[in-house]
Order: C-alpha cells, then structure tokens, then sequence
C-alpha cells in the first residue's frame, strides 16, 4: 500500500522521485466498509503493488509474457474487474488513489477469482513517472475522468498535453490510448491535446471520436452520465513513433 517514504517535495525530487504539485484529485477520506478493509489485509500482498518498489518488469508480477492493459482512475473497479474477467489473456494493472475504490475492487476480483489484475494505491503520475517501464503497455484506458468543471480548476485535469506524451512513451508502438469521458467540453480539450501531440494516430474515421467500443463495459460514472442525460464521447489514439 501507499508508503510515505518522503517527507518533503524537495527531499523525493533530490532522490529523483517524481512529485507533482497540482493534483487531479481531491484526497477523500472514505471509511472503509469491512469487506474493503478485510480484502486490503488478505489479498493485498497478492494483488497489490507498491510505489516506493519503484519500476517493474510486468512480466515478473504476471509470471507471463501476456500483453498489459492499464486502467488510470478506475473507481470502486467494477468495470476493470470485468474487463479482467472477459480477457484472461490480458494482463491488467489499475491504479487509483481512492482506498475504498481499491478496497472494493480487491474484494470483487477475488469473488470472481480474477489471477490477471494487480492495483496500486497511489497518484497515477508518480506511478507512470516512477513504476511503469516505457514502451511496456499495450492499451492505456482513462475514462470518466475527473471533468473539473470550472474553467480555473482546469489546470487540475489529469489529460494535459505532459500527460498525452507520458501515455505515449508507456505505450508500446502499436498501443491505444483509450479514453472515455461524459463532459463535452473535456471531450473536446482531450481531443485538442491529442491532435496536437505527435506519435500518434486517430483510430476515428472522421478524426474525432469512435463508438463506444463493446469491450468496455459501462462505468458507474457512465451510468449516472446516462441518467442525466450526458452524452459519451470515446477517443481511441495509436502509437505510431
Ligand atoms: C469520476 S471517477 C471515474 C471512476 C471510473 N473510471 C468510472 O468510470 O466509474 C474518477 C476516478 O479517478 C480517480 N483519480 C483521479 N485522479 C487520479 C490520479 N492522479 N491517480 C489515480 N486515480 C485518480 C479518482 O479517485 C476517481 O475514482
């Protein structure tokens, strides 16, 4: 689980960690529920990974040479669970900084006897800066996002043009960048900053936005997007340098 094993920015930076300012993210203190609380003690040192263990080789945790999706901000991990559960020939990794969503996602990976998912517990910049080996990843998947609505916490989304080029270089050549969001006004900045950004290619046909591809399955947020009457905007880049 999430060690603090700095004390300030200053001292992780002179050790050469990655530590970022402006979060995307507001750090909620849920309570977890017992099952949460029990599936962290039981089953974290099987699926959980760690930050401060710094890079890994993705074909030692999976004892396979499978190709690997990562899942960035996967809230309680319903859908990545299914996802996992729909391809054992895919390894998964998610990260998220919410412990109940971690908690919950455990706890319903080992109902279902899911063998291809592990979880971090921790920011997903640091883990991309500091965990994951570049060129290592076959499909990248954010979706729904934290839309930050006001115009001044834009600066706090987590797709910025630094993001778009650090996905890329996690990205093996031939990868996807797979993102999903129910805000059209980020729909439309995700799309800005991909375009703009080179090494990739645009899976859409009209150079903006797929349909909503069946392998991924409906999100929380997308559910309550529906509700609402939100419309889904998915966007689907290769890797192409
Ligand atoms: C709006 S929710 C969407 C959850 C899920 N993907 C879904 O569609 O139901 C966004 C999630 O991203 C997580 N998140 C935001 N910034 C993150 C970061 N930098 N690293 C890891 N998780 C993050 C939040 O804790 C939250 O659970």
């Amino acid at each position: 689980m999430t060690e603090r094993t700095h004390k300030t920015v200053e001292q992780a930076e002179q050790e050469g960690k990655y530590i970022r300012k402006v979060r995307s993210f507001v750090k909620r203190e849920g309570r977890l529920t017992n099952a949460q609380a029990r599936a962290l003690e039981l089953h974290w040192q099987t699926m959980g990974l760690d930050h401060h263990k710094n890079v890994i080789d993705p074909s030692a945790v999976f004892n396979n040479d499978n190709p690997v999706v990562l899942e960035i901000g996967f809230g309680m991990g319903k859908s990545l669970v299914e996802m996992a559960k729909n391809a054992p020939e895919l390894n998964f990794i998610g990260i998220e900084v919410h412990k109940p969503g971690v908690g919950a996602c455990i706890a319903l990976a080992q109902e279902e006897g899911i063998k291809n998912l592990r979880v971090y517990e921790h920011d997903a910049i640091e883990i991309l800066a500091d965990c994951i080996p570049d060129a290592s990843i076959t499909t990248v998947q954010l979706f729904f996002p934290d839309p930050w609505h006001k115009k001044k916490h834009h600066k706090r989304r987590i797709v910025s043009p630094e993001f778009v080029e650090t996905i890329r270089q996690k990205l093996k050549i031939g990868g996807v960048f797979h993102m999903a969001t129910d805000w059209e006004n980020y729909a439309e900045c995700m799309l800005e900053d991909m375009q703009a950004s080179a090494g990739y290619k645009n899976l859409s046909e009209n150079n903006d936005f797929v349909p909503r591809p069946d392998s991924r399955p409906l999100t929380k947020f997308e559910n309550r997007g529906q509700r609402l009457g939100h419309g889904v905007w998915d966007l689907q880049f290769q890797r192409v340098d």
